[in-house]
């Protein structure tokens, strides 16, 4: 039987941000901001262990207390250069510690997107699991999109029909994920799903929703504070 896994990549430093604290350990609701991501993985009864890829550099994490979490959580410090690189080495690490199994699912999930609910990650895991490829959470484009030359004058409107804004977890079988990812190695893939693509595989789109957006900016983290306060005090 497979079993489903969550891994975090943790090991960025959040440059757009702008806060020389790495953005996963900004404050959130009282609590770091990866905090909430680790909190709806771990409580979900399908996720058998969590993984969380730090920096092998991180001097945060110790700082605070995960005992709550102990059960399922397991620390790899073997972040990357690039998201790629952390979510591989974190894949290699689980297999060569036996914590996981090629055939086993892992769902790669931002520590940046702190409002994933467990409806959503119900809906990704019962749809995929016996998908032949696997697949990711992601959102129909709503605006009108535009492409501008360097000078920001429009040069033309692109059509947004079947476009999508990929978000996370994204999941795919262990071993799959990790041939892809090697494969990729040199293409500058900014999510999992495109060394998945890379590879002439097609995973599958599941619509989710804007409050499982991704805090880049500053003023993300006041949006996630909104959306997280009123789910803690409805
Ligand atoms: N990440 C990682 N290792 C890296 C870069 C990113 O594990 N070398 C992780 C981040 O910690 C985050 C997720 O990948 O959980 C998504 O990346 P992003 O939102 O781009 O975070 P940062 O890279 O930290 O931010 P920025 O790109 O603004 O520097
Ligand atoms: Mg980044």
């Amino acid at each position: 039987m497979s079993q489903f896994f969550a891994l975090i990549p943790a090991a960025g430093s959040g440059s757009r941000m702008g806060n020389e604290l790495p953005k996963q350990y900004l404050p959130l609701c009282g609590r770091p901001m990866i905090y909430h991501a680790i909190k709806t993985l771990c409580n979900n009864r399908s996720i058998a262990g969590v993984f969380i890829v730090l920096s092998p550099g991180d001097i945060h994490w110790s700082q605070y207390d995960w005992s709550e979490f102990s059960q399922k959580l397991t620390v790899l410090q073997f972040g990357g250069a690039t998201r790629a690189d952390s979510v591989l080495n974190g894949l290699i690490a689980a297999q060569q510690k036996n914590l996981i199994n090629p055939q086993d699912w892992v769902l790669v999930h931002d520590a940046a997107r702190p409002c994933l609910t467990s409806d959503q990650l119900n809906k990704l895991i019962g749809e995929l699991a016996s998908d032949n490829v696997g697949g990711l959470l992601a959102v129909p484009v709503a605006d009108t999109l535009k492409r501008g030359d360097a000078d920001n004058h429009v040069r033309q409107t692109e059509s947004r029909d079947n476009l999508w804004q990929a978000q996370t977890p994204q999941m795919f079988r262990c071993e799959l994920l990790t041939r892809a990812l090697q494969n990729a190695a040199n293409m500058n893939v900014t999510d999992d799903a495109s060394a998945i693509e890379a590879l002439g595989l097609h995973p599958k789109l599941v619509p989710s929703d804007a409050y499982n957006f991704k805090v880049t900016y500053p003023q993300d983290l006041a949006l996630a504070e909104l959306i997280i306060q009123k789910r803690n005090h409805p």
